[in-house]
């Protein structure tokens, strides 16, 4: 009968004692978070207007990742003095008041190694110890970076890049937004956790790498507790290719442009076959092929090479240049045959009096035989030239 009632006053009882024990010391905080490298704050106070009471020391436990059982390692004395129990530590500095029963301590540059719980002891006189427990919980950033995969022009579904969070305390969120792409691409997220607590989470981009997906713009995207704000990482889809077909056009009056596609951007070298490029009558700057002057010594092939490091691809260019008569019509004529395997482009050009221009292009499909003609027809009034000339050019291609 006695036990009855006696069991729950106990307990009751109990709680009690353990209530007024923490309402004497005033926490500001339960918990501390600090970003891994910051400075945390351990605040400890005693709230005891009982004058009466001695505070006789201040004694700081801790149960760490790096050391699991709790031990003191620091005590404060009446005159503020600090001791070090088990080795100095120089990042941790009492920044309390003695005499204020104030015990806060400071850690600066705080490590993972450093997280797991502080317990702020006063010694008082008579009443004996009071405690309170301050968990600290360290958070770190992850190191991110997006890595590209150079994947070059295929039909089978290949790895574009990894976004990588690493290291990070809690676990990052890694996500792509890949806007308009939609189902074109496919992504997948591992991560790795490891024995201090941080996880590594890469998340992986997926696509068919096609002409048409490269230089699209996604952004990875990287989240968690760690961050105030959301990091993004942007990318540019690049899918790499060698020079596909070198066209050989003509710019202006008298200068050709050798272009091709190709991802990185192609390297253009011109050349003359079976002998060096006639440093008096032609100027070569980058893609282009300027004829400075029209005389019988340019006569030959030119060939333009386009490179990148995944290949290269040329085309070839004939110049004929003929003495000819002043006629009112300066005609220009470029016939390309273009397309896959052979093309031949001829262009010609004769001055007079009115100085007219004509480009005829003529391009011829050698895949079914057709002919299908272009003309492309500039006039303009130049002065005449005293000698007339013609220029022919051909140009083939090669695969
Ligand atoms: C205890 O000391 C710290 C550091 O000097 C101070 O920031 C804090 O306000 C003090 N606590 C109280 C309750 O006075
Ligand atoms: C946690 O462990 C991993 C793997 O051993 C290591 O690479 C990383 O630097 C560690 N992080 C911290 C903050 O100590
Ligand atoms: C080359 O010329 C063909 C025919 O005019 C054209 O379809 C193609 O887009 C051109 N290629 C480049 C790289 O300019
Ligand atoms: C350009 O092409 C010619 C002939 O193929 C070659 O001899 C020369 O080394 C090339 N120049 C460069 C800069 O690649």
């Amino acid at each position: 009968m006695c036990c009855f009632f006696l069991a729950p006053c106990l307990v009751l009882l109990a709680v009690l004692l353990l209530s007024s024990g923490a309402d004497a010391l005033q926490v500001i905080d339960g918990s501390v978070t600090v970003v891994q490298g910051d400075t945390a704050i351990l605040p400890c106070k005693l709230r005891l207007t009982d004058s009466t009471e001695d505070l006789i020391q201040i004694t700081w436990q801790r149960r760490t990742r790096e050391k699991p059982s709790n031990d003191n390692f620091i005590t404060v004395g009446p005159s503020q003095e600090t001791r070090f129990v088990n080795g100095r530590d120089d990042r941790f500095k009492y920044i309390g008041n003695f005499n204020d029963k104030n015990g806060t301590l400071q850690l600066s540059n705080v490590a993972l190694k450093d997280e797991g719980s502080y317990t702020c002891i006063f010694t008082l006189f008579p009443s004996g110890n009071q405690k309170t427990e301050i968990p600290l919980k360290v958070t770190v950033p992850p190191f991110t970076n997006v890595k590209e995969n150079l994947p070059t022009l295929g039909t089978e579904e290949v790895l574009f890049a990894t976004c990588t969070a690493a290291g990070s305390k809690p676990p990052a969120e890694v996500r792509w937004l890949t806007g308009a792409l939609g189902d074109k691409v496919r992504t997948t997220t591992n991560s790795i956790q490891y024995d201090n607590g941080t996880t590594t989470t890469v998340s992986s981009l997926f696509g068919v790498p096609t002409r048409e997906i490269s230089g699209q713009w996604v952004q990875c995207v990287i989240s968690g507790d760690f961050l105030t704000k959301e990091i993004s990482l942007p990318f540019t889809i690049q899918v790499y290719f060698s020079p596909t077909e070198v066209n050989i056009s003509l710019i202006s009056e008298d200068t050709f442009e050798c272009v091709a596609e190709a991802n990185p951007k192609a390297k253009y070298n011109w050349s003359r076959s079976g002998q060096p490029l006639l440093e008096s009558a032609v100027k070569v700057e980058g893609a282009k092929l300027q004829l400075l002057s029209l005389t019988s010594g340019l006569n030959g092939l030119y060939r333009c090479e386009a490179s990148n490091p995944h290949g290269s691809k040329h085309s070839q260019l004939y110049v004929h240049v003929a003495s000819g008569t002043c006629s009112t019509a300066w005609t220009l004529f470029g016939l390309l045959v273009s397309f896959n395997v052979i093309g031949a482009a001829v262009w010609g050009l004769s001055k007079s009096g009115y100085f007219k221009k004509r480009y005829h292009l003529v391009s011829k499909d050698s895949k079914n035989g057709t002919n299908s003609q272009r003309e492309i027809l500039q006039e303009k009034d130049l002065n005449c030239l005293s000698r007339g000339s013609q220029l022919t050019a051909v140009e083939s291609r090669n695969g």
